[in-house]
């Protein structure tokens, strides 16, 4: 996995995070209920993982479930954990067949028995699978990530002979070891459909650095030239990172 992320003008992002948006207007734009919406760009998303993995991108991740969403009324909460239980298992063979390896990023526990099961299998049953990484960002929020992280610093920190010498020490990188997304490639490129202009929790400790882009296209109706229009622009972006643009040319 590239865990460097390019400067200058980079061709394809090797991480890309899409915030999945826009199922309820769809539903409600073709006179279904919500859950319709969530139903349809289940499909999209699992169209998405495949037309990534053609193009070359390494690592997909998306944005399925936030932490906030609990917030949503129960019947729709409810939905759409039975639909990642009901999909998942189906989703498998594809899974399989194009390498791909699932994984989640976001805390599971509070999940219903039959969805966690559900995920636990997937990422136990493609573990050795090396085309794609597709990170599903269920119960996800980039606060509680960081929180954790900070969690996770302060214990490493006391079990150190030095705490405050230990603390001092903490720098990006080595928090950034710290955090779920360890092992995963810092974010390239975060595609938000459905119109709005915000993150909502997502990845945010790379969001830092990571290109953004928004499209008015809501989520069950993004196709595969969205995707592409996606990483045409990403691919004319200058990523500067703090430099000028003499020195990453
Ligand atoms: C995104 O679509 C899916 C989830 C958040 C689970 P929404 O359900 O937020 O759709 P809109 O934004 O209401 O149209
Ligand atoms: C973000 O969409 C979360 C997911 C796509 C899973 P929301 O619809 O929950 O975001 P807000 O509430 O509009 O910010
Ligand atoms: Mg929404």
């Amino acid at each position: 996995m590239a865990d460097f992320t390019p400067m200058g003008k980079p061709v394809l992002p090797t991480h890309v995070g899409i915030i999945m948006d826009g199922n309820g207007r769809w539903a409600k734009a073709q006179g279904s209920v919500r859950l319709e919406g969530h139903q349809k760009g289940a499909e999209v998303a699992r169209d998405v993982v495949k037309w990534a993995k053609d193009l070359g991108i390494r690592q997909l991740s998306l944005y399925a479930f936030s932490t906030e969403n609990w917030d949503r009324p129960k019947l729709e909460v409810r939905g759409l954990m039975s639909l990642l239980a009901m999909m998942l298992p189906r989703s498998l063979p594809d899974m399989q067949q194009n390498d791909i390896r699932f994984r989640v990023l976001g805390d599971i526990a509070p999940l219903p028995g039959s969805a966690r099961r559900a995920v636990e299998k997937a990422c136990a049953e493609t573990a050795t699978n090396t085309g794609l990484d597709l990170i599903l960002c269920l119960n996800y929020g980039g606060q509680q990530e960081i929180l954790a992280a900070v969690k996770h610093a302060a214990r490493w920190a006391m079990q150190q002979p030095d705490y405050d010498q230990a603390l001092d020490s903490l720098n990006p990188e080595l928090f950034r070891a710290m955090m779920w997304r360890h092992d995963v490639a810092p974010l390239d490129l975060m595609i938000r459909t459905g119109g709005e202009k915000r993150i909502s929790n997502f990845h945010l400790w790379d969001a830092a650095y990571a290109e953004l882009y928004f499209t008015d296209v809501l989520w069950p109706a993004f196709c595969k030239q969205d995707l592409q229009a996606a990483l045409l622009e990403y691919a004319g972006r200058e990523r500067r990172f703090g430099r000028t643009s003499e020195q990453v040319l």
